[in-house]
């Protein structure tokens, strides 16, 4: 692993395990992209800027700067100049103009990585990870702009993100501030993205690049069940195990844009970052402003390697608190099982029978607070409703400790609906546009957390419940998009900071809340999956995936969700039949071996489903803590893709030392005369023989298991399931 700096060619080699990220100053004090891709020994690569080809360059053509700067592949491009691509870079002076020009001024390389203040970022020990800063300038108005790179030693990772500083003495209005630009000298490539609606997340769509600008993004104030801020660019042969695939990840929870734009000359430029549209940053002489972290992820083998890479990122460099290593425990939630219907006596009689079963927690969801019987009154309120809390929560709690069961509770801090004491109180605390009318979205406004009081209200709120009964988990949700974004406590020519200082809002909250109560697991959660980001994984190691828990549905989800995002931090759920959200009828044992996948649990009512899925219940614990550490720490392969064959999924997860591995199969529908289906296992190690557990005398090679596959025989009906446990011999 290193960075180095080749004084000659005054070019930078960011070298991950096996992955080269290189970049050149180029005449002028341009900052130049020359190559991303494959490792690469320490070499001056820089004739790929192709700097004496004419007339492009002004070393040779001085009188054409614009020319050069159209095509030059640039390292973070700004507006104004000649390059009219779409930049990274975009500011208003003091005379109201949007030009600028960054020059190289110097750099630094050393051990480690900085944490970006007030962002989730992740994070690396001295001897794990090192990092480059460049500092440019522009000159005309004196703002430092200073590109951090690092390179994770193990990881074939690099990981950007951008510092400003107005070294000037006049304000200077950043209206664009993206955090990575990466230039590919062709276009041959698909574009991956996860789109989806509420319900249906993370859905994969792969298409070629063409030529103009082809982007995902989010104005919704959250990263949103629409576009999720993820992008893989690969090769159009690429598929799970080979060829090329670049990823990037986007470690934020608001606004943001990533588009990929094919050029004149067939070459592509992608950019990611926050969204400049309704974005601005007023920073004063000497203030700062820090661009989120991308992380990004290059791949020779494969869209399979890179979202393995990504698994071991988050989970050993991104997430953190008691729960990262750790088996989270099996719970059971009321929502699905009793909506706002429920008190003291119902969920007493859940936790009853779910502690029999072996389940280990019981979360209680919306309707706990305020005089909440249905999701149109008290956000904002946080008081307990003891009409339906009969005896209070610390009763409440206790007798769910009594019976061996931890207790977690839902939140929705972000939000304020407009019957509460709160917004009665304090209407001003919403955000909303003075003189015009606040839109309702599920009866509820948005809480503005840029104003500190405001979070420091909610979280008096918060720690009186936390601090007055045994409350062990938070599902921390969110439930509707910003609409008229103002707000009362911010200048005008602050007003366009508000989307951004918000979600700086809910960071600082999340962490105050994670410093101060360290033994809460937090589960983030969005109207199901609408902010299943890496930015959440900083604070809570799991996210619910969707409100969608039918099994069938859940495959493409949790698919899609696994390009980037590591299982472990998936909230998969097993729910009652007919799905409450698609009427759909599984067997109970399908909606467990589909939840295995995640951090398991329950959403239905335990004293109600019929008896021989409660029987199961015990058994399917079994199986979820004999997997779980190798879900939890393995590599996982996808096998089946349901966007390309909606009749059968598979996926494994082997161990990292390659002793053994969980195929899990799903057959989705019958098919005739296929009573059948041969399965080629993955990520094994090929020199070895293993035995599936259920037939130890049985010995086979890795090589046959990777190569000829296994016969899944027997096969009869709709949504039926298996899964397979291979031991090396
Ligand atoms: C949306 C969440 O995704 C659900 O699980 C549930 O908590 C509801 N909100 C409660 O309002």
């Amino acid at each position: 692993m290193g960075i180095y700096y080749n004084e000659k060619s005054q070019s930078f080699n960011i070298c991950a395990k096996d992955t080269s990220y290189i970049l050149a100053v180029a005449p002028c004090g341009y900052l130049a992209h020359v190559y991303f891709g494959k490792r690469l020994p320490d070499e001056d690569l820089t004739y790929f800027l192709r700097l004496n080809e004419n007339p492009f360059t002004p070393l040779t053509n001085d009188r054409d700067r614009a020319s050069y700067l159209d095509t030059l592949p640039m390292e973070y491009p700004t507006f104004g100049t000649g390059d009219y691509r779409d930049c990274a870079l975009k500011i208003t002076d003091e005379n109201g103009c949007s030009t600028c020009n960054l020059e190289y001024v110097s750099h630094k390389i050393y051990g480690g990585k900085p944490s970006l203040t007030g962002l989730p970022a992740t994070f690396a020990e001295e001897n794990e990870a090192q990092t480059l800063e460049i500092e440019c300038v522009d000159k005309a108005v004196g703002l430092k702009v200073t590109l951090l790179y690092t390179a994770f030693e193990d990881l074939d990772v690099i990981t950007r993100s951008v510092r400003f500083k107005n070294c000037g003495d006049k304000p200077v209005t950043l209206t664009k501030a993206l955090s990575a630009c990466v230039e590919f000298d062709d276009c041959g490539y698909d574009m991956i993205t996860l789109n989806g609606s509420w319900a249906r997340e993370r859905q994969v769509e792969r298409a070629p690049l063409h030529h103009g600008k082809q982007l995902i993004d989010s104005m919704r104030g959250e990263s949103s069940h629409q576009n999720n801020p993820f992008v893989a660019l690969v090769s159009h042969n690429a598929d799970e195990d080979s060829g090329e695939a670049y990823g990037f990840g986007f470690v934020y929870s608001g606004n943001f844009i990533a588009q990929a734009e094919v050029t004149q000359h067939k070459k592509t430029r992608f950019i990611m970052g926050i969204n400049h549209a309704d974005f601005s940053w007023l920073l004063e002489s000497g203030e700062e402003f820090i661009a989120p972290e991308v992380v990004m992820v290059y791949s020779c083998r494969g869209i399979g390697k890179m979202s393995r890479t990504f698994h071991d990122l988050y989970r050993q460099h991104l997430i953190r608190g008691q729960y990262k290593d750790k088996r989270r425990p099996v719970l059971i939630n009321n929502w699905e099982a009793t909506y706002f219907d429920f008190n003291t006596e119902k969920l007493i009689s859940i936790a009853d029978e779910a502690s029999k079963l072996g389940i280990e927690m019981l979360v209680m969801d919306d309707g706990w607070f305020g005089h909440r019987d249905s999701d149109n009154s008290s956000l904002g309120d946080w008081f307990v409703y003891e009409k339906k809390i009969n005896g209070g929560l610390k009763h409440l709690v206790d007798e769910v400790n009594k019976r061996g069961m931890k207790f977690g509770i839902w939140f929705e801090p972000e939000m304020v609906s407009p019957d509460s004491e709160l917004f009665k109180a304090h209407p001003d605390w919403a955000i909303q546009v003075k003189g015009r009318p606040m839109t309702l979205c599920r009866e509820q406004y948005v809480l503005d957390y840029s104003r500190k009081e405001v979070r420091d209200y909610i979280y008096s709120l918060m720690r009186n419940i936390l601090d007055n009964a045994n409350i062990e988990c938070i599902k921390w949700d969110m439930n509707r998009q910003i609409t008229e974004a103002g707000s009362a406590a911010l200048p005008k020519e602050r007003q366009k900071e508000l989307w951004h200082r918000y979600v700086l809002g809910v960071y600082d909250l999340m962490e105050r809340l994670t410093t101060d109560y360290p033994y809460i697991l937090l589960e983030n959660c969005s109207g199901g999956g609408a902010r299943f980001d890496a930015g959440m994984l900083y604070y809570s190691p799991q996210i619910w995936c969707s409100d969608d828990t039918d099994a069938i549905e859940r495959l493409k989800i949790q698919y899609g969700t696994s390009l980037c995002y590591p299982c472990s931090a998936m909230g998969a759920h097993v729910s009652d039949c007919p799905n409450h959200t698609v009427g759909r009828n599984t067997p109970f044992e399908t909606r467990g071996n589909v939840a295995l996948v995640g951090t398991f649990g329950y959403e239905l009512d335990v004293t109600r489903i019929p008896q021989q899925d409660r029987d199961m219940i015990p058994k399917q614990i079994e199986t979820f803590n004999k997997y779980n550490s190798l879900v939890r720490t393995g590599d996982h392969y996808r096998i089946g893709n349901m966007f390309k064959d909606n009749t059968w999924d598979a996926w494994m997860f082997t161990a990292k030392d390659k002793s053994e591995a969980l195929l899990e199969f799903v057959q989705v529908l019958g098919r005739p005369n296929e009573r059948s289906r041969r399965i080629k296992l993955k990520g094994l190690d090929e020199n070895a023989y293993y035995y599936e557990e259920n037939a130890p005398d049985v010995k086979i090679s890795g090589t046959a298991l990777m190569n000829a596959g296994i016969n899944i025989a027997n096969l009869w009906g709709d949504y039926q399931s298996r899964l397979y446990h291979f031991i090396k011999a």
